[in-house]
């Protein structure tokens, strides 16, 4: 029974938790790839090896795994048997989880690893949340074990795992991926508790054999063999030469070469203990099938023999993007180089969404939709990183529903498409996604973090303490390690955390609290948009749209920031918030003095000149952007948004 003898599962846990590390270790202990030297004298190798998965180089900067990567690896058990783990990597932040919930889809179950020092975090609860709704087998260990003192932290953090499991705590691994202490013990639970995928069901009269079905819940472009998916194979099998068509598209495929990851692509044909030269039931590889159009790929399709066509597999939920921003060239004129950056990125991303947009401040560039601001950062990183483009991101909007009096409904992606109070008569109700936000912490920064909730609207849903570390805390009231941590949960706006929700949270709590968080569906919200206009003009690129109450605040913010960049014209700036033809705030930026050196005392030469060498290099630098007579260089205007 092949398939008795694979498993397929995934390790989940909060960010910096280990889970990298840990697998890399795996790789490392059934021999998948060479065993990094973990010996003091070589640190160089230990280097080399360390996380093999997270390949992309932002990755690497950020110690944030973003896309999800599987590797199969061959394991013997103490029985003797040879079993194939499929393990698939996810990533660890909170804007990925979507990537999460694919490769659950593909597993039987999950190692849930939490970190000896931190604990049960929020992105703990979340993730652990999603695979018990799977039903899927969860293994939980204590990782860092290297670092667990005599004070009974360790044990304490123990505990609070096995509570939230259920389970006995003898039942938590207690391992440290660092080191590979334990991690053995991990293999062999993941080979004595996570089930097998199920079995195939018995040949009737007239199917000889089940048709296969697979489904792709990962893909990437390679430019020599196209589109290359990886599919996890729920029925069947499906080897070279087969005919094999998509189920959304309707297109059919020759399978021209088919693997396993380990962690590199290896064809199956090649790969000595791959046992077969087919990707069969319960097992997860990759496939090329000459897919030239990377626009024909989606992840959650279902593939199916085209002479044995199935119906297709419940799939995941579509991608949506819930964070928007607009996308500049720095440079004026480079606005063809970044479509072509945009298109090569986008289609190692599939989840970012690109439309053209243009603004009269700005020129030519683009709306592109993300998961989340991290993601969103992320993709800017990578097109400076990997293309060298430097752009302009506007403020990020998340996306508002309009229902007009005529029964209409409109989704706005684009600040600048937000009606003017005149135009919102006609709107009957506006509004906004929600989430619902789970925060773990240290009981002393509750206070703090209700303030801070609070401030940015939202809605307190409940009040827990993490059991076992309160229970612990009465009986080691001294220890500052073991004091009490409360989850608290919030239904929130989204916009409200788009910008400086987590950076404020983290320094409230002195970086003790955790945050994370899951869509929750859209509510009423009295949204306005705010405009900035120059001498009467208005900033296309700059436009908001604001909570009625935070209106006013944010409109004096702008102006002032706006002051601190613009330079000194010929001309006096004046720049204005405003809502409508309400004005909120307004700041001025006096014109030169004919002289520029007037100011300086003495009339010393030499001090003149190099004041006016400094002036002429300063301007050559600078690309400038234009309203009206009023020109401002384009890195002013990078500032200001950069430091939203
Ligand atoms: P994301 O991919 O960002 O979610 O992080 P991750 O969960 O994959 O964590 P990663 O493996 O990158 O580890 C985070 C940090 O913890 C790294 O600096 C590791 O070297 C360290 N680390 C991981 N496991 C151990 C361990 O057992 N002991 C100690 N002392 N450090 C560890």
């Amino acid at each position: 029974r092949q398939h008795e003898k694979i498993r397929n599962f995934a390790c989940i846990a909060h960010v910096d938790h280990g889970k990298s590390t840990l697998c890399d270790r795996m790789l490392e202990m059934t021999g998948t790839i060479p065993p990094a030297a973990i010996s003091r004298d070589q640190p160089e190798q230990e280097a080399k090896n360390e996380q093999v998965l997270d390949t992309l180089k932002v990755e690497r900067e950020r110690g944030i795994t973003v896309r999800a990567q599987s590797a199969t690896m061959f394991h013997r058990h103490t029985d003797g048997q040879e079993y194939m783990l499929n393990l698939i990597d996810t990533p660890g932040h909170v804007d990925f989880a979507s990537e999460v919930l694919r490769s659950l889809l593909a597993s039987q179950g999950v190692i849930l690893l939490v970190d000896a020092a931190q604990g049960v975090q929020a992105q703990t609860l979340t993730v652990l949340d999603e695979a018990l709704k799977r039903n899927l087998t969860v293994v939980g260990a204590v990782n860092k074990w290297d670092l667990v003192k005599d004070d009974g932290r360790g044990e304490a953090v123990l505990n609070e795992l096995s509570d939230l499991l259920a389970c006995d705590p003898g039942e938590i691994l207690r391992i440290s991926a660092k080191t590979g202490w334990g991690v053995e013990s991990v293999l062999d639970a993941v080979v004595e508790r996570i089930p097998p995928p199920p079995p195939a069901p018995p040949a009737t009269a007239t199917t000889d054999k089940e048709p296969f079905r697979g489904l792709v819940f990962d893909s990437w472009y390679d430019s020599f063999r196209g589109v290359v998916s990886l599919v996890s194979v729920f029925e069947g099998e499906v080897k070279k030469g087969d005919s094999i068509t998509s189920s959304i598209t309707g297109n059919d495929y020759t399978v021209l070469d088919l693997g396993i990851l380990s962690p590199r692509e290896v064809s199956i044909a090649e790969h000595p203990d791959a046992n077969s030269r087919a990707l069969r039931k319960g097992m997860a590889g990759w496939v090329v099938c000459g897919m030239k159009n990377p626009k024909d790929a989606f992840l959650g399709d279902t593939f199916h023999l085209t002479s044995r066509p199935t119906p297709p597999l419940e799939s995941f939920k579509p991608l949506k993007s819930m964070v928007f921003a607009g996308i500049y060239p720095l440079d004026p004129g480079g606005f063809t180089k970044l479509e072509e950056a945009i298109r090569r990125l986008t289609l190692t991303d599939r989840s970012v969404t690109s439309n053209r947009e243009s603004s009269t401040f700005l020129g030519q560039g683009f709306r592109l939709g993300f998961n989340g601001s991290l993601h969103m950062d992320v993709f800017r990183q990578r097109l400076e990183d990997e293309f060298g483009e430097e752009v302009i991101v506007t403020r990020p909007l998340v996306p508002v529903k309009l229902t007009f009096k005529d029964g209409t409904e409109r989704t706005i992606d684009n600040p600048a498409d937000f009606p003017d109070p005149g135009g919102l008569l006609k709107v009957v109700r506006v509004q906004e996604p929600m989430i619902r936000a789970t925060i773990v912490a240290p009981d002393e920064y509750t206070g703090a973090i209700i303030n801070l909730c609070t401030s940015h609207r939202g809605v307190p849903l409940s009040h827990t303490y993490l059991s076992s570390s309160a229970a612990t805390s009465s009986s080691t009231a001294s220890s500052t390690a073991l004091k009490p941590r409360v989850t608290m949960l919030y239904s929130l706006p989204l916009s409200s955390i788009i910008t400086s929700f987590h950076s404020a949270l983290k320094s409230i709590s002195s970086g003790f609290a955790s945050f994370d968080y899951e869509e929750a569906p859209y509510e009423d919200s009295d949204l306005c948009r705010m405009n900035i206009l120059v001498n009467g003009q208005k900033v296309d690129a700059l436009c908001t749209v604001a909570h009625r109450s935070e209106v006013q605040k944010e409109g004096r913010e702008w102006a002032k920031r706006l002051r601190e960049v613009i330079p000194r014209q010929q001309h006096e700036v004046v720049i204005q918030a405003a809502v409508g033809s309400t004005i909120l705030a307004r700041e001025r930026i006096a014109p030169f003095r004919k002289d520029v050196t007037a100011g300086l005392y003495g009339g010393h030469y030499e001090r003149k000149m190099k004041h006016l060498a400094k002036q002429k290099a300063g301007k050559a630098r600078l690309k400038e952007r234009s309203i009206g007579r009023i020109t401002i260089p384009t890195e002013a205007f990078h500032a200001v948004l950069g430091g939203q």
